[in-house]
């Protein structure tokens, strides 16, 4: 289906509003719901889940240090109109429509973290396993940053986000705020996701492969899907007017697999200033830059210059019709002085020390497939239910090396903390595939000068060790780390972990 582009004017989520505020913080209901939504001028209202009704779901926008409880409600209907997969092991007997919602990149308890078998289904009438709470709490008390916050149910994560259930959470701060960054209705998130329509306005999503032997771990794995049309903050190739000043945009690749290359077919450069984790030491100024499944990148794009003129927002590492983003349109008048700025200079991070570290853990990345020849993704060669290997203790610091053996990159995001990259090395991975010896070959690859920041989701790029390090804290308990294409997060590519409080001793399970 070919849809016209730049037709429908680029929405923007609208502020979620507390239940109830106290100067303890703010309390929500979120209900989860289906609806339909008019996505495109010329496409049927396609049928959604949202949060709140609303595809994406409400930006939740919060001050540091002041905590948010939301009750996150499932109010789906019974059945899932996306089709499900029986034969992945662990979710062969759950119930149908199961949903439980993950704030991506922050530091929460477990129990308010979205464990994939904390889900629960309508008015809480069967929970998971590790469900504990109906109401989460988030303590906020972390740095300004753009996060998010989706779906993580076991094994069907890939189908209710796709299905709709995804959105913006917001942490400011002061410091931030003293910035005099472009703010107020110039400060504009850019959810970007892809989908496949059918001529009827409704989601496509490709149904499994019949499943030839219901006994194994890891049957009919989709190693990848891309949708061929893409949206922003819930439009079709939507445009935005905006006037000839700065603007400040959150960007999230919220989509399923596809990774961007975003480029502006104009000299306007990006000015980048945060990462996942917020604000960088320095303002980055970039052509191009590439955005992985769950990373956050904000930039500032100044359009004092281009008044009158049409940019548009493009996805180099596309050559078809899903080169094309969105489009920006210089035509509104300066409703008032530019003030704002772009700061050399942003933020105070400290490098987490090399020589406190604790622990240093090889975490292969790779791809096999299973007897009947169809690809099973692994960490370390483990299941989803294989008992945990990974322990850090609480307060200390490791370093993580992602050793992928595949020949695709994997967005690897670990729950809990805000990590700093280290490197990358080639290595040889016949040797490692052989006898689990590591082999450097080449020179040492630093972080690229935007990837200095805060991350909590890194490209682990193919045949090379990514190096992470990362404190583990402020609590105890169970996570989980996994990769961010959220078929390969499906089908295994996702293990626990958990933080030992050495007080305790206890592995709260
Ligand atoms: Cu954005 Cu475990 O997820
Ligand atoms: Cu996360
Ligand atoms: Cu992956």
């Amino acid at each position: 289906m070919e849809l016209e582009k730049f037709v429908d004017p680029m929405p923007i989520m609208k502020t979620a509003i507390p239940k109830k505020t106290s100067k303890d913080g703010d309390y929500y209901e979120i209900e989860m719901k289906e609806f339909s939504q008019k996505l495109h001028r010329d496409l049927n209202p396609t049928r959604l889940w949202g949060y709140d009704g609303q595809f994406p779901g409400p930006t939740i926008e919060v001050m540091r240090g002041k905590p948010a409880r939301i009750k996150w409600m499932n109010n789906l209907p019974d059945t899932h109109f996306l089709p499900i997969d029986r034969s992945i092991h662990h979710v062969a007997h759950e119930p149908e429509v199961r949903t439980v919602v993950h704030l991506h990149g922050s530091e929460t308890t477990p129990a308010s973290d979205g464990y994939p078998e904390a889900w629960f289904t309508k008015d809480f009438a069967e929970v998971g396993s590790f469900f504990e709470q109906e109401t989460y709490e988030y303590p906020n008390d972390q740095r300004a940053a753009t996060l998010w916050y989706h779906d993580h149910a076991m094994g069907i994560t890939r189908l209710n986000v796709y299905a709709g259930l995804s959105g913006l959470y917001i942490i400011r701060d002061p410091r931030e705020e003293q910035l005099n960054l472009p703010k107020g209705e110039f400060d504009i998130p850019l959810l970007i996701q892809d989908r496949s329509f059918n001529d009827d306005g409704s989601l496509f999503y490709p149904a499994q492969p019949a499943n030839p032997a219901p006994n194994l771990p890891n049957p009919s794995v989709l190693p990848f899907f891309v949708g061929d049309t893409i949206l922003v903050n819930g439009k079709v190739w939507p445009y935005l007017q905006v006037e000839p000043r700065k603007y400040r945009f959150r960007i999230l690749n919220g989509s399923n697999s596809r990774s961007y290359q975003l480029a502006l077919d104009s000299e306007a450069p990006f000015y980048q200033i945060a990462s996942d984790g917020g604000l960088l030491r320095r303002t980055v100024s970039l052509q191009a830059f590439d955005i992985r499944p769950a990373e956050r990148i904000e930039v500032i794009i100044d359009f004092s210059k281009f008044e009158g003129q049409t940019i548009t927002l493009k996805n180099n590492a596309s050559t078809d019709a899903t080169a094309d983003v969105m489009q920006f349109q210089v035509v509104l008048p300066l409703s008032g002085e530019d003030t704002s700025i772009i700061p050399q200079n942003l933020s105070y991070i400290p490098s987490l020390q090399q020589n406190d570290v604790k622990r240093i853990r090889n975490l292969k990345i790779s791809g096999t497939t299973d007897e009947y020849g169809r690809p099973l993704l692994l960490l370390n060669n483990k299941l989803w239910s294989d008992p945990v290997e990974e322990k850090p203790c609480l307060g200390t610091t490791e370093i993580w090396s992602f050793v992928n053996v595949t020949n695709v990159p994997h967005p690897m995001h670990i729950h809990l903390v805000q990590f700093q990259l280290l490197d990358h090395r080639a290595f040889n991975v016949e040797l490692y595939n052989e006898n689990g010896q590591i082999e450097l070959v080449g020179p040492t690859i630093p972080p690229k000068i935007n990837e200095r920041g805060w991350k909590d989701t890194i490209t682990a790029p193919a045949g090379q060790i990514t190096r992470v390090i990362a404190r583990f804290a402020p609590f105890s308990g169970y996570y989980v780390w996994h990769c961010h294409i959220l078929e390969h997060e499906d089908y295994d590519m996702m293990r626990p972990f958990v933080v030992i409080d050495p007080k305790t001793e206890k592995e709260r399970r």
